[in-house]
């Protein structure tokens, strides 16, 4: 069901057609769990979200819905809604005019924005409301969250149709982020819903989804939402609260972004002993919600790569197949088995690799005819790991269609594009479709 801004005239409409009989219902809500125009703590509030009325009741579940009306600025009233979620320790709030919808998360006495939507756009949004402040994700956490290390959970985990795919070598610069991109945008081109998770603190992928969109780091978005709190933090931070929508594929898909501080904080996080496993309980909440999950990792072997290959159903291993990228097929290998003795002791099968995938291949015809075929033999003998079917070869195309750019004004903005996007018709996407097709035919999505 759409919902039209224009019938919203005035703001006791915006409270009665937006949120009474749209949102609310939307969001799985009835009428005995919502509270309207409330006085609480000196403070009347529009309406209030909240199990009981008890202030002291945990304060995720509560919710501030705050309504103004069409004509008014939203950023005026932002630090009003701050006063009044922080006088009631409420964990959300939700500022509309009908024209815009906020949503804001409190913590540690600041309110970050986490969700902002045009008022014609909420339908095509719904999925990611309901995943912030919705009824079943809210109200379903008054249970204790069940923890990892919980046999049970793990094999319901492993029964659930979303799979996860980890895509990783310890070799920089094979195409490991390029791979992931380009191959969650066929994915999703063939209808499936997709979410990728940028777990390297270079945080290429976000960049190449073009999730960055400032240039200057005072107005830096992502700092405080991203995958790093969301590893830090058992109860907070579920992955669908901090998943951005990106534009640089259509139809659009969902991206957990990284960012440099992942780096910094690599030491300290190693320290809590839930954060090797913690990404597979985060990865549990939203099985109903993604059929496939494509994790990008460091060209490393630390704990952020530790971390995907711990929590992925499977991986895939991009080379150049050169001597390096080779020669670091052993490390992989010997690494994987670490995790897999690892994977053993939390009840979880070993990674399942559905091979090496030849990655930035030259398409010099005497290279292919000649010499590729002796590298792709080489791989099942000397290392013992198949190689994928598809080739990606070496294609302008794939390097161009990340750097696009886009003006606006008099500024230049980065607007990348998925190859299959920025060039249906070329080799490259031709390939990446390719690849689609045998992921989804290995791993029975
Ligand atoms: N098939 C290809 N054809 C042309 N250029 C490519 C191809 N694959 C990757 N590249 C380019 O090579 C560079 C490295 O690729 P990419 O970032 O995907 O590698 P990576 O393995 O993720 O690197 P890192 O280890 O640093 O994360 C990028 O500039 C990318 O645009
Ligand atoms: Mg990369």
């Amino acid at each position: 069901m759409n919902f039209d801004p224009e019938i919203c005239r005035n703001e006791a409409e915006v409270e009665s057609k937006l949120i009474v009989q749209y949102l609310l219902p939307q969001l799985g809500y009835t009428a005995r769990d919502w509270h309207q125009q409330v006085t609480i703590a000196r403070f009347r509030l529009d309406f209030l979200m909240s199990p009981s009325l008890v202030v002291d009741a945990i304060a995720p579940l509560k919710i501030v819905i705050e309504a103004k009306h069409p004509k008014e600025n939203l950023d005026r009233h932002r630090r009003k809604l701050r006063r009044y979620i922080e006088s009631i320790e409420a964990g959300y709030g939700v500022l509309t005019n009908a024209r815009e919808l906020r949503i804001y998360r409190y913590r540690e006495g600041e309110l970050h924005p986490i969700f902002s939507c045009a008022g014609e756009q909420i339908a095509d949004h719904l999925d990611r409301i309901r995943g912030i402040i919705g009824k079943e994700r809210l109200m379903g956490r008054s249970s204790p969250p069940q923890t990892a290390i919980d046999p049970p959970t793990t094999e319901r985990q492993r029964s659930n149709s979303m799979k996860v795919i980890a895509v990783y070598h310890n070799k920089g610069g094979v195409g490991k982020t390029t791979t992931v991109i380009n191959l969650a945008a066929a994915l999703r081109k063939k209808q499936k819903r997709v979410l990728v998770i940028d777990l390297d603190s270079q945080a290429n992928t976000t960049f190449a989804t073009g999730l960055v969109k400032f240039d200057d780091e005072r107005f830096d978005d992502i700092k405080d939402n991203n995958i790093l709190q969301v590893l830090s933090s058992e109860e907070f931070y579920p992955l669908s609260e901090v998943a951005r929508t990106s534009q640089f594929c259509d139809p659009e898909i969902d991206v957990v972004p990284a960012h440099i501080d992942l780096m910094k904080n690599e030491v300290d996080l190693n320290q809590i002993d839930f954060s090797r496993m913690i990404l597979i309980q985060k990865l549990d909440e939203i099985q109903d919600r993604y059929d496939v999950v494509l994790i990008d990792t460091p060209p490393a072997l630390n704990l952020y790569a530790r971390i995907a290959i711990i929590a992925t159903d499977y991986l895939i291993i991009p080379s150049d197949l050169k001597p390096f990228a080779n020669q670091g097929l052993l490390n992989v290998k010997e690494f994987i088995k670490t995790i897999d003795a690892f994977r053993k002791q939390i009840q979880k099968p070993p990674v399942k690799i559905i091979g090496v995938l030849a990655s930035k291949i030259s398409p010099n015809s005497k290279f292919v005819q000649y010499t590729l075929p002796k590298r792709l033999a080489a791989i099942p003998k000397r290392y013992d790991l198949e190689m994928m079917d598809t080739v990606i070869y070496e294609r302008d195309d794939l390097a161009k269609c990340s750097e696009k750019t886009t003006t606006v004004g008099d500024m230049e903005i980065a607007s990348p594009q998925s190859v299959m996007d920025y060039s249906p018709d070329s080799m490259a996407a031709e390939e990446f479709e390719n690849l689609a097709n045998e992921v989804l035919r290995k791993i029975e999505v």
